[in-house]
C-alpha cells in the first residue's frame, strides 16, 4: 500500500450486458471501449466507476480473473445509498460509456509461503449477501488453480441471492453451501461451527454488510484467529460524524498553511474548499483513494480501510472522514 496520495489511471468502457441477478441486484459485463484487452486483475480487485451522476463508487470484479476481455461487477439497490446503486439501475444502460479505475486489490488472496500466491493454505470465504462479489472471483481463482477453499454465503432468501446458479454449477460441488435467512433451521449459517472446524492455518475472507463482518470479526479474534489471517472488503460503511465532533487544524507542510475544519465538516472538504487538489472516490473511508500522509499530530482514524496496527502507526489517515485528536495535523502535502 502506497502511504502518499494517488491518483488512479483511468479508462473507459462500454456496457455490453445488463442482467438482472437477484431481487434488487443487476450485474454489469464492461468491455473497452475501444475494442481491446482490459488491464488484467486478481481476484478481490476493485474498480471505481464514475455513475451518470457525478457520484464515484467502488464495485469488486466477480468475473474470472483470467479475463481480459471483459469485466462483470454486480450492485445491489441499496435504499439508504446517497445514490450510488440508484445510478446504476436507473441510469446506466446497455450501450452506456462509463468512466472507470484501473483495477486496484486491498483484498487479495494470502499466502503463506512466498512465490505461491495462493494454493498451500485453505481458504475460508464468507459472504453476506452482494459481498458475494470478489469472493465469487476468489473462487474461480482457487478453483482454477487447485486451491482449497470454503465458502459460505447468507442471505435473506433464494430470491435476493445473487449468482445462485454459478455458484450452483459443478466446478464448485461441495465447497459452495448456501444459507437463507426464511430457510429452514438446519441450513442457518453457524458462524462458531464454521470458524471452529476451518483446518488449521486457514485465512479467512469477509465480504458483506458491517453487522456481518463484524460478527464474523470478533468471532475469529474470538476464537483465536491472528489479525493477519483475517482479511476484509466493506463495501459500505457506517455514519463517521459524531455528535461532539469538534474543530481542528490541518497545516501543509510544503507550504506551512493552516486549514480549519469545521466540527460539521470533513477535512477532505475543508482542504477542497481551500484549493488543495486530493484524490478520492468514495468520501466513505472505504476505497483509500484519498490516503495522506502525516507528519505530526494524531489523527482520530474512523475509516474501514487501514489495517489496525497501520491505524496505530498514526503516519497516515483518510481525510474523508477521519479526524484529529490532537489540536493540529501537519500533513504530507
Ligand atoms: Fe475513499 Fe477517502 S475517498 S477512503
Amino acid at each position: 500500500m502506497s502511504g502518499a496520495p494517488h491518483t488512479t489511471a483511468t479508462l473507459q468502457v462500454l456496457v455490453a450486458a445488463k442482467r438482472a441477478e437477484a431481487r434488487d441486484i443487476c450485474s454489469l459485463e464492461l468491455v473497452a471501449a475501444d475494442g481491446g484487452a482490459l488491464p488484467a486483475f486478481a481476484a478481490g480487485a476493485h474498480i471505481d466507476v464514475h455513475l451518470p451522476n457525478g457520484l464515484v463508487r467502488p464495485y469488486s470484479l466477480c468475473n474470472r480473473p483470467t479475463e481480459t476481455h471483459r469485466y462483470e461487477i454486480a450492485v445491489l439497490r441499496d435504499a439508504a445509498s446517497r445514490g450510488g446503486s440508484a445510478a446504476v439501475h436507473d441510469a446506466v444502460a446497455v450501450g452506456s460509456t462509463l468512466t472507470i479505475s484501473t483495477p486496484r486489490n486491498h483484498f487479495a488472496l494470502h499466502s503463506d509461503t512466498p512465490g505461491q500466491p495462493d494454493g498451500n493454505a485453505h481458504h475460508l470465504l464468507l459472504a453476506g449477501g452482494i459481498g458475494i462479489t470478489p469472493l465469487l472471483a476468489m473462487a474461480e481463482r482457487l478453483t482454477a488453480t487447485g486451491g482449497a477453499f470454503t465458502l459460505h454465503h447468507c442471505n435473506r432468501s433464494r430470491e435476493r441471492t445473487a449468482y445462485l446458479a454459478r455458484l450452483n454449477e459443478p466446478r464448485f460441488a461441495g465447497k459452495v453451501h448456501h444459507h437463507f435467512d426464511d430457510g429452514p433451521a438446519s441450513q442457518q449459517f453457524d458462524q462458531a461451527a464454521t470458524l471452529h472446524s476451518a483446518p488449521p492455518g486457514s485465512h479467512l475472507y469477509v465480504c458483506g454488510p458491517k453487522g456481518f463482518m463484524d460478527a464474523v470479526l470478533s468471532a475469529g479474534r474470538a476464537n483465536g484467529w491472528p489479525e493477519e489471517r483475517l482479511h476484509r472488503e466493506y463495501f459500505g460503511a457506517a455514519p463517521t460524524a459524531h455528535e461532539d465532533d469538534g474543530s481542528f487544524e490541518v497545516e501543509i507542510a510544503s507550504s506551512g498553511r493552516v486549514i480549519k475544519v469545521l466540527p460539521d465538516q470533513t477535512a477532505l472538504d475543508a482542504l477542497l474548499d481551500a484549493g488543495i487538489d486530493i484524490a478520492m472516490s468514495c468520501e466513505q473511508g472505504v476505497c483509500g483513494t484519498c490516503l495522506t500522509r502525516i507528519k505530526s499530530g494524531t489523527p482520530d482514524h474512523r475509516d474501514q480501510y487501514l489495517l489496525p496496527e497501520e491505524q496505530a502507526a498514526n503516519d497516515q489517515f483518510l481525510p474523508c472522514c477521519s479526524r484529529a485528536k490532537s489540536a493540529r495535523l501537519v500533513l504530507d502535502l
